[in-house]
């Protein structure tokens, strides 16, 4: 039988036949011919194998604890453009040990995935403004014939299956108070448009916010709506197109959305050339995320950018002057039981980080919780996120305490620092500090005053109503 028709079995075989015919280290001297040296010089020999032999496998092991092979390949990719020190120092930290790995793997297979969604979220449906359902009011009517007093009354009914609950209601309340007393000066040949810019943000914002809440995002979204002729124009047709947005000063957060949002996402992101900006690393953007960078716009979609669980929401931030997006937010770990929400930091691209967009898009948010109930809202940075740590106090955020090992972020430890910020910080000075920081000084004393008089207003026609039902002639 010659070599070549050796079976594969057979070959190891003959492997282990030499392996187990060496019996001491005379036998493996003697594959070398060198049997019949002097004892001193075997020795030698042994000695100086050895020491190869330990500190091979010493520099192999560090290695790959260490993770260095893949940290090598990692840095290989990135092509060596120079990054900041937090994120360098990031990349390039010790992976987990691979029994750490594998117990990972193993313990996750006694649960059956976690059920995500790309579309909207409990969460996300309950944040969003409310509108009526203009476009399928609009097709109920057109095949709708009125031709006499009860065919309208009919209509009428009909149409208000299309109007959330509680909508009409509160609309009807905020344009009479803007009647009474009207914000700013009128838009030339609008006389009306204040009112209705005002009584669509403030019935918008749902009958489960604080009445404060709604008055204040009301007259903020009527002075930037209201601005000119060409911003009314702007604000109402996008009201029309896309009602369940927050608008904001600077930008409006969207529900993040593939279809409308990832292209743009990933090109930003990615740290190639993106509008005006240069290239950077994109560990820029994504070396403190569970995943990223992505090598494509599918794999981005696939990710936890897009993929929601349940009790979590994702938006992306416009900015309001261009409609360009500049980056998306999310809100994680939904817990009504306690009244509690864990907000992240916007994701970004580099040059929006810290921005006043990347602020206002949290205050929206931020705002809107408290006017719904919430008792917490929580955020958890990365210890090791210098930036992202700044934008916390920046925030107003209060840090409560390091969680030593709290998660493992792409095979590698990450420490958490916990900022919280409670409903009563930002009743007492969190909110009017952020307001101060995004609209002006002058911009909070005028809103401070407005709230006083609106607030006095409406307590005077509660009263008045009160009054009539009380006047009334009881049966
Ligand atoms: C009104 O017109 C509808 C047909 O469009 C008819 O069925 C209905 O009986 C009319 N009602 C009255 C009160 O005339
Ligand atoms: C209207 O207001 C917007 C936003 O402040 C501004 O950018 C725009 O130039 C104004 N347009 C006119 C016609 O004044
Ligand atoms: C990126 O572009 C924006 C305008 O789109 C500009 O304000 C910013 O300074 C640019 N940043 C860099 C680093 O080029
Ligand atoms: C919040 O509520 C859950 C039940 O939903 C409870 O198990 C938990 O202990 C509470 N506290 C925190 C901090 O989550």
């Amino acid at each position: 039988m010659s070599r070549s028709e050796l079976s594969d079995l057979e070959k190891v075989l003959k492997s282990l036949e030499f392996i187990t015919s060496v019996r001491s280290f005379d036998d493996v001297l003697s594959i070398f011919g060198l049997d019949n040296l002097p004892t001193a010089q075997k020795y030698g020999i042994i000695f100086g194998i050895i020491t190869f032999t330990v500190t091979v496998s010493a520099v192999l092991a560090l290695l790959v604890m260490g993770g260095s092979f893949k940290r090598i390949a990692e840095q290989a990719k990135t092509g060596g453009v120079s990054m900041p020190d937090a994120i360098e120092e990031r990349v390039t930290r010790p992976l987990l040990l691979e029994r750490l790995l594998e117990a990972q793997e193993f313990l996750l297979k006694k649960y059956p995935a976690v059920q995500k969604t790309e579309g909207m979220t409990p969460l996300m449906k309950m944040l969003v403004n409310i509108a009526p359902d203009v476009a399928k009011a609009q097709e109920m009517t057109a095949n709708f014939m009125v031709k006499n007093e009860s065919d309208k009354k009919k209509k009428d009914e009909k149409l208000k299956a299309f109007i959330p609950e509680g909508y009409e209601q509160n609309y009807i309340s905020a344009y009479r108070r803007c009647q009474d007393k009207p914000g700013g000066a009128t838009i030339s040949g609008m006389p009306e448009a204040r009112f209705e810019a005002y009584a669509r943000a403030f019935a918008g914002c749902g009958s489960y916010t604080s009445t404060s809440y709604r008055r204040s995002y009301a007259r903020m979204y009527e002075a930037v709506a209201c601005n000119n002729h060409s911003t009314e124009k702007q604000y109402r047709e996008h009201w029309l197109e896309r009602p369940g947005d927050i608008v904001g000063r600077t930008i409006r957060l969207e529900p993040l959305d593939s279809k409308r949002h990832l292209k743009d996402f990933f090109a930003m992101t990615c740290g190639d050339i993106y509008r005006a900006n240069k290239s950077y690393d994109p560990q820029e953007v994504w070396a403190f995320y569970e995943d990223g960078p992505f090598d494509s716009p599918e794999k981005m979609k696939e990710s936890f950018v897009f993929q929601r669980e349940m009790n979590e929401a994702g938006f992306a931030i416009i900015e309001s002057l261009t409609g360009n997006m500049v980056g998306a937010v999310y809100l994680t770990n939904d817990n009504p039981k306690n009244l509690s929400i864990s907000l992240e930091l916007p994701l970004v691209k580099p040059s929006s980080e810290g921005t006043v967009e990347s602020i206002e898009a949290c205050f929206l948010l931020l705002d809107r919780l408290f006017a719904l109930g919430y008792r917490r809202v929580q955020l958890s940075v990365d210890s090791m996120d210098t930036k992202g740590k700044k934008l916390s106090g920046r925030l107003g955020f209060t840090q409560e305490g390091l969680i030593p090992k709290d998660r493992i972020i792409k095979e590698s430890n990450r420490d958490s620092i916990i900022y919280g910020m409670l409903n009563s910080d930002w009743d007492k000075g969190a909110r009017a500090f952020l307001f101060k920081k995004l609209h002006g000084e002058k911009a909070m004393k005028v809103d401070v005053k407005n709230e006083k008089s609106e607030a006095e207003l409406e307590k005077q026609s509660t009263f008045i109503e009160g009054q009539k039902e009380t006047d009334e002639p009881k049966e």
